[in-house]
């Protein structure tokens, strides 16, 4: 093929181009280290954010639909399911060449009032497997992992009181999973759990319900540990307890990431979040069956952390004004390419 010289430059100015973004994106070069994505969240109110935007676009493959793939968004009432947001969410990481990790289909927040009314068995099963069948079952193929049951456990290692555990006991778990596999069965099915970074009973409890369902060959594939970090607390325990998920042989993934610091924020602080989120990367990396580390928000400035726990802030690698923080610069670091 005969090709002029300036359409030969444009071309090359296009490779240049492609190259650049590859080596600052942080799904490149985790992939390059045999992971499957570095991830985020994003939804509606995200895509509003320009900002925002280009950076999820750049530097990350795997999406997790904050808000709109939740019960109380797809089924307020029943049997109306309402798709809009969500399908919103799904065509953007299509069109972007994304993944999406669907999120989540049995938790005991953001659930209508008429499924928490529910009192009997036959009921509650039925309208749980309609649900994960629908949910599921629409973006067959489209999804690559659902968190099918989140935070089913209290910090002492019983089940939390929910509507699902009030009513069928333990059973909803293995029926949630079981529906979702029937509704999408090349989809990764995790449990999802936060404050696994510590020894304790609540990870004690989970590698118990994991030895249990595996036993009885439910269809489960991974667990996902959000890892909402308390900086200087919480993360020098989060490899051990990694690598303890991990000894289930089922995927691991940390799920939504964010290492939130006291205020007043100062430079020694962000300087200890940085070897912080080194350490968390560099963990995942060192684990076979880690596929992939998801953060929960880009900036600071629309982290959940200050308006929930506001004696935190600046948990996420991209200050208030979308500029990377030295917290950035060290997982570029771990992940080998250029801290710059
Ligand atoms: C465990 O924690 C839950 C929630 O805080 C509480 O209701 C329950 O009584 C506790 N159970 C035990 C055995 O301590
Ligand atoms: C689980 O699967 C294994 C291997 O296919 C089989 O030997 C075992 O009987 C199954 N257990 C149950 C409880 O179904
Ligand atoms: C970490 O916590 C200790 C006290 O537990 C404190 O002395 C130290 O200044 C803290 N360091 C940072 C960077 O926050
Ligand atoms: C977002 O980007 C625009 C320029 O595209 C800038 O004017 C604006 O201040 C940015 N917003 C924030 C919160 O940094």
């Amino acid at each position: 093929m005969k090709i002029s010289s300036t359409a030969l430059g444009a071309l090359c100015a296009i490779r240049l181009a492609v190259t650049e973004t590859s080596a600052e994106s942080l799904n490149a070069m985790m992939k390059a280290k045999g992971k499957l994505y570095f991830g985020n969240i994003v939804d509606t109110n995200t895509l509003a954010e320009p900002n925002a935007t280009e950076i999820l676009k750049t530097e990350f493959g795997m999406f997790t639909p904050e808000y709109s793939m939740k019960w109380n968004f797809i089924q307020a009432s029943q049997g109306k399911f309402t798709f809009d947001n969500s399908d919103k969410v799904v065509d953007w990481a299509r069109k972007n060449d994304k993944q999406i990790r669907g999120h989540t289909l049995v938790w005991h927040q953001n659930i209508p009032d008429w499924v928490d009314a529910i009192t009997d068995k036959a009921s509650l099963t039925k309208v749980i497997e309609n649900h994960i069948g629908k949910v599921v079952g629409r973006y067959r193929g489209r999804v690559y992992a659902w968190d099918v049951v989140n935070e089913v456990f209290n910090e002492n290692g019983t089940f939390r009181n929910s509507v699902f555990h009030r009513v069928l006991g333990q059973d909803f778990i293995p029926l949630a999973f079981e529906a979702a596999h029937k509704a999408d069965p090349n989809a990764r099915l995790y449990i999802n759990e936060y404050n696994l970074d510590f020894p304790g009973p609540k990870i004690d409890a989970m590698m118990n319900l994991i030895q249990s369902l595996q036993s009885k060959n439910v269809s489960i594939h991974g667990i996902g540990t959000q890892s909402h970090l308390t900086s200087n607390k919480t993360v020098d325990t989060v490899p051990a307890q990694l690598k303890r998920l991990a000894s289930t042989k089922l995927d691991v993934a940390i799920t939504e990431l964010d290492i939130r610091l006291k205020r007043p924020v100062d430079d020694e602080k962000l300087a200890k979040q940085k070897q912080e989120y080194e350490l968390v990367t560099r963990a995942c990396l060192e684990i076979n069956n880690c596929v992939g580390v998801s953060m929960w928000g880009v900036s600071d400035k629309d982290s959940w952390i200050p308006s929930t726990l506001p004696e935190f802030d600046a948990p996420l690698l991209w200050n208030k004004k979308f500029e990377r923080k030295v917290a950035y610069k060290g997982v570029v670091g771990v992940l080998g390419g250029e801290p710059g």
